[in-house]
Formats: structure tokens, C-alpha cells, sequence
């Protein structure tokens, strides 16, 4: 259950029938790579974007970037095939459409075992649906149960937004219930969540503001359409400095003996708890990763 920790800041869509996205996302500075046999890829061209993926994932060169196949909806004809290509590429997880329930993720794990799964290899759920609003603590739940190995949430505004009826508006305040609904469940069940997509890419001040709204909101990182994107996203959802260089200050002064038997104390005239102090940890995690990667 204990996944190594890795900075998950941008998640870069990419169409698999686009075999130039996807040969360019290898010189790309993102954390990972979704790349797409659903919403991107047309029905006459699901075959063709099936066999270039496979052949891209099992060529590799993708480096430390997290490698992540979105396979069709469950209830669709493609479904199957899409699953057995992703066990026979082998990514670093499987990213399953239009979740509704935990007995979706549970159903996907048992045909996965039949075609062979890989130990490692990762289940990923949108959630993009009412149902999955409403079941989202039982969904999040599946993060600890190893047969299914989900380990991330992704939000599907565009499809909550078209199945509920609610506005994507600037704030997004219709959509908040739900997103910090799926940020506690995705707690709850000690996996990573991956706020939705900006849809106006060209639009750069509009998304560097949704980017620092999520990582306010709690979101691990978020999900991208374009290269322009991912600047913006990383600045808002690294660890600053400051928050780096404070963490690393009051976890020293907790380890004073001094402050042994000390749950709270005073650091510049603010009160710091000893869960300060584990909060600044996993920013020094998050910050000595992204760190480790870019000297790599
Ligand atoms: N991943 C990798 N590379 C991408 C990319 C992506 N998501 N989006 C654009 N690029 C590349 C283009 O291939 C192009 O590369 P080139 O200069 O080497 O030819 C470059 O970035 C500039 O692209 P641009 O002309 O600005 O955009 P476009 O018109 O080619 O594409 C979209 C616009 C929206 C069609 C495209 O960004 C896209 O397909 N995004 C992902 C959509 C998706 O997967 N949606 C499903 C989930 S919401
Ligand atoms: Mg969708």
C-alpha cells in the first residue's frame, strides 16, 4: 500500500490517434501522461489510436513521467480490447472512464487478473458522473484494497458538468460540493486526486487562477490539454520555496531536544503544532522529488 511518494502537479491529455503528441509529449516537462482512447479519440479511428499506443508504451522513452492509458467506458464494445492492449503495454496505470461505483473498479480488476496484470500496475478513476458523486467515499475506499490498486481520483468537470446540468463557471461554484467531496474521499482512501481541465487554453491567466484555486481546494495537480498549460500548473502546485525553507525550519526546531515533550510552540510569533510540522514533511517530499527528477 505504500506507493513510493511522486509529485503528480500535471497530467497531460494526449489523443492516441495523435502519434505526434504522442512521440512529443517524450521532451515534455510534465509529470504524467494520459494518453486517450475515449473522449479524444473519434469511434472510426479507436482501433488505430488502440495499436499506436500500444506500440508507444512498449517502445518507451517516456523517462519518469507517469505513463497512464484511458481505456473506454465499461458499457462500451471497445472496452475489452482496450483493456487487454493496456496489460500487454504495461503502463503505469489504467485510467477507467465514467466510474460509478466501487463495483466497476472491482469488475475491471478481475478481468484484468485474467488477462495477466502486472504486479504495479495502477487503476485510475474518473470521476465524472452523478452516481459517482453520490458514491464517492465507497469509490475512494477501493484505495485500500490492494486487489484493486487504485491510486488516484481524476475529475471529469466536462462530463459532470453535461451529466448534473450544473455551470462550469469562473469559481466554479457549483461545482465545489463535489470537488471537496471527492478530495476528502480521495484522502479517506489515501490516494492522489487530479483536478479537472481548463478548456480554454489560450486563455492563461483564467487557467494559472483555476490552478491556484485547486491546489487551495487540496488537489494533488491537475489535468491539462495543451503543452502551454503546463508552466502555470507547476508553478501553482509545487511546494514554493518559502513553504519549503518553513517546513524544513520548524521540523528542525521540533527535533530540539528541548521541544521533546512540546505538541505546540512559538516560530516568529505564530503557533506552530507538531501537524505543522507533518504537513511541511510532505512538501520537503514533494520538493526533494520534483528535485531528484530535474537533476536526473
Ligand atoms: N499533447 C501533446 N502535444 C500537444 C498537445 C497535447 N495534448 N496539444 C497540442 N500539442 C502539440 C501539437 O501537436 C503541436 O505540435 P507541433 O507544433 O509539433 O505540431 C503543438 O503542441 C501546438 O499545438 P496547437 O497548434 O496549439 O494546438 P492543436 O490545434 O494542434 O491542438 C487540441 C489543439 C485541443 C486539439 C489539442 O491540444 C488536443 O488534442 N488536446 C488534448 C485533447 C484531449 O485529449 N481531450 C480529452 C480529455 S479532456
Ligand atoms: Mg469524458
Amino acid at each position: 500500500m505504500t506507493e513510493l511518494l511522486r509529485p503528480r502537479r500535471s497530467a497531460l491529455y494526449m489523443p492516441g490517434s495523435n502519434s505526434r503528441a504522442l512521440e512529443k509529449a517524450k521532451m515534455l516537462d510534465v509529470d504524467c501522461l494520459i494518453l486517450d482512447l475515449e473522449d479524444a479519440v473519434a469511434p472510426d479511428v479507436k482501433a488505430e489510436a488502440r495499436s499506436q499506443i500500444k506500440d508507444a508504451v512498449s517502445a518507451g522513452g517516456y523517462g519518469d513521467r507517469e505513463v497512464v492509458i484511458r481505456i473506454n467506458g465499461l458499457d462500451t464494445d471497445w472496452a475489452d480490447d482496450d483493456l487487454k492492449m493496456a496489460v500487454e503495454a504495461n503502463p503505469d496505470a489504467i485510467l477507467i472512464p465514467k466510474v460509478n461505483a466501487p463495483s466497476d473498479l472491482e469488475h475491471v480488476s478481475q478481468k484484468l487478473k485474467v488477462l495477466g496484470r502486472k504486479e504495479g500496475l495502477k487503476l485510475w478513476a474518473m470521476m465524472e458522473t452523478p452516481q459517482a458523486m453520490l458514491n464517492a467515499a465507497a469509490i475512494g475506499a477501493c484505495g485500500r484494497d490492494p486487489a484493486v490498486g487504485l491510486s488516484c481520483f481524476v475529475m471529469g468537470t466536462n462530463d459532470l458538468a453535461k451529466e448534473t446540468r450544473a455551470q462550469l463557471t469562473p469559481g466554479r461554484a457549483a461545482m465545489m460540493p463535489w470537488l471537496m467531496t471527492c478530495v476528502a474521499a480521495a484522502r479517506a482512501g489515501g490516494i492522489d486526486i487530479l483536478d479537472g481541465v481548463y478548456n480554454n487554453f489560450q486563455d492563461l491567466d483564467g487557467f494559472a487562477a483555476e490552478c491556484v484555486q485547486g491546489a487551495e481546494m487540496g488537489m494533488d495537480g491537475k489535468t491539462l490539454i495543451h503543452p502551454k498549460q503546463i508552466e502555470a500548473c507547476h508553478t501553482a502546485f509545487s511546494p514554493s520555496e518559502a513553504e519549503v525553507e518553513w517546513a524544513r525550519k520548524i521540523n528542525a526546531i521540533f527535533d530540539q531536544p528541548e521541544n521533546a515533550s512540546k505538541g505546540a510552540i512559538q516560530v516568529d510569533g505564530k503557533m506552530v503544532e507538531r501537524l505543522h510540522a507533518d504537513m511541511g514533511l510532505r512538501a520537503i517530499a514533494i520538493a526533494d522529488a520534483i528535485a531528484a527528477r530535474q537533476s536526473a
